[in-house]
């Protein structure tokens, strides 16, 4: 059965923009049927998440298009326990009809334009991007609502430190003239780190130039305590940032 796989990949790419053919009353009802004998197991009976993530939402870390789900369902991932299972397309698409039902139901709580609102007023555009504008010391928010679950994006602004990405580990040392630097750890090999300070520079450094040399996995977003209503406000903007005109 894995050995298909490949093959399937190859004529999916052809499918890539594709749009889901099976979208009736009866596909969304197989569709079910095939989620709760193949995908419960891991997913959970309702799609909630176990195993697996919680596929009810409808923000997927790997891709929410109907394209980038026939693709993860028929492929699996790779390095991950979600399994490349051979279906016919067909099959698949019934069970993308079958999450976008469960989708449609779990609209994050919350106002968009609310939050947009609180996000001007909290000043997050000092250190984010979005659509071009804002700044660069965190990562560009423009198309968060795609990549990353509303339980995330709500975490990320709770508690910064709970999980922060490599990209963002900050770096402290003490350079060739006894001079304090620090910033970002961009990259970094057996002699050599690049790093880019808090005024946006990027620096590279030799590591047998420094004294000192540490890394801090603590994120450099302060945390936002507010009321729960406008964190279910702010999370439903971010959610609401995706590509335009990309399925939802
Ligand atoms: C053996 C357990 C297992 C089975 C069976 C399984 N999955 Fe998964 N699936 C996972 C895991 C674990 C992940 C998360 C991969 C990662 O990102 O680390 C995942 C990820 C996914 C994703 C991507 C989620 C995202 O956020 O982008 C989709 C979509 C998905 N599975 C659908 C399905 C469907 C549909 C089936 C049944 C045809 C299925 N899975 C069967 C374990 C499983
Ligand atoms: C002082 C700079 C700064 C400010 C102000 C700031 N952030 Fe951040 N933010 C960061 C940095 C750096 C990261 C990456 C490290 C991390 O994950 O915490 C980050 C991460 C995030 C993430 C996770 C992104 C991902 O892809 O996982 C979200 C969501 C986020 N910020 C939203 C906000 C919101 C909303 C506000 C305003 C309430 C805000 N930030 C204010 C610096 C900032």
């Amino acid at each position: 059965m894995r050995l298909l796989a490949p093959l399937a990949f190859a004529a999916l790419l052809q499918a890539q923009e594709a749009k889901n053919p099976a979208t009736s009353t009866a596909d969304v009802a197989a569709g079910a049927k095939t989620f709760r004998s193949h995908c419960s197991e891991c997913h959970g009976f309702e799609a909630q998440g176990g195993r697996g993530p919680n596929l009810a939402s409808g923000v997927f870390y790997h891709g929410s298009s109907d394209a980038e789900l026939l693709r993860n369902i028929s492929d699996g991932i790779a390095g991950t326990e979600m399994p490349g299972l051979f279906y016919s397309p067909d099959r698949v698409w019934q069970v993308v009809s079958y999450l976008r039902s469960l989708n449609a139901r779990a609209a994050p709580a919350g106002d968009p334009a609310k939050g947009a609102a609180i996000y001007g007023a909290k000043g997050c555009a000092k250190c984010h991007r979005i659509d071009g504008s804002g700044g660069r010391l965190g990562p560009d928010l423009s198309q968060i609502g795609r990549a990353r679950s509303a339980e995330h994006i709500r975490q990320a602004i709770a508690t910064p430190n709970a999980d922060v990405r490599q990209r963002y580990w900050f770096v402290s040392a003490t350079g060739p003239e006894g001079k304090p630097v620090s910033g970002f750890l961009m990259n970094e090999d057996t002699y050599t780190v690049q790093f880019m300070d808090l005024g946006e520079q990027l620096h590279s450094m030799n590591k047998s130039d420094l004294r000192g040399y540490q890394v801090e996995m603590k994120s450099r977003m302060p945390p936002f305590p507010m009321p729960a209503a406008d964190l279910d406000n702010l999370t439903a903007y971010l959610v609401s940032l995706r590509p335009k005109g990309g399925s939802k």
